[in-house]
């Protein structure tokens, strides 16, 4: 049995997208939606409402079931752009949206965004792209003037690694760290190198 499980795995599930619907599906990413969970979703709450207040464009990349802008609230931003590789997780996130998000189905390392925005967000999702600096550069052309982006990690035995590849690529304007009983995420707000003035 646990053989045939394996193969299933392997072999039916190889591709990323029928992988992700399928632990949406199973339910095996519902603790996302945990209190142990809150503190990094009110990190980046706080920051797009202090840095970007009223109503800011937002896109954010790998969003799940959208427990992002359900945290954001209504109020807090003009427009809202969700996507995920998950159909599943993004069925979920629209039966909750509202009349300014959209959330769509789509592979961040291949969507191109239509607009631009004030802010693009990539909540514990960088991870999953193949080449994460570049696709942080090149989803950074769809930022605004003065638009940033925000990136949360949580730690891992590759992190450290991750982050000095990121932060090489960008300004760091801040950084905060959550620390629950279940993980400790860290969360950068990065700006576009050429926008910082010398
Ligand atoms: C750990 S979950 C985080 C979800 C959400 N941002 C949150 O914090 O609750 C990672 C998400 O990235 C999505 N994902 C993985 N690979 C992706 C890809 N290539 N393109 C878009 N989304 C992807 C998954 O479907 C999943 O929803």
């Amino acid at each position: 049995m646990q053989s045939f499980t394996s193969f299933f795995k392997r072999k039916i599930l190889r591709n990323n997208r029928d992988r992700w619907n399928y632990q949406y599906d199973k339910g095996l990413w519902d603790g996302l939606k945990g209190l142990d969970e809150l503190a990094r979703f009110s990190v980046i709450v706080g920051y797009i409402k202090y840095l970007k207040p009223g109503q800011p464009e937002i896109l954010e990349i790998g969003c799940g079931e959208g427990l992002l802008q359900q945290r954001l609230q209504t109020q807090n931003y003009g427009r809202f752009v969700g996507m995920d590789i998950a159909d599943s997780a993004i069925q979920t996130a629209q039966a909750l949206a509202d009349e300014k998000c959209t959330y769509l189905v789509a592979d961040m390392d291949l969507y191109q965004p239509s607009g631009q925005f004030d802010i693009i967000v990539f909540n514990e999702s960088i991870y999953y792209s193949k080449h994460p600096l570049k696709t942080l550069q090149r989803y950074a052309t769809y930022l605004k003037a003065n638009g940033l982006l925000i990136v949360t990690i949580n730690n891992h035995k590759h992190s450290d690694e991750l982050w000095d590849s990121i932060k090489g690529g960008f300004e760091l304007l801040d950084e905060a760290t959550t620390v629950t009983s279940k993980s400790t995420c860290v969360c950068n707000v990065l700006l576009p190198k050429e926008t910082v003035d010398d």
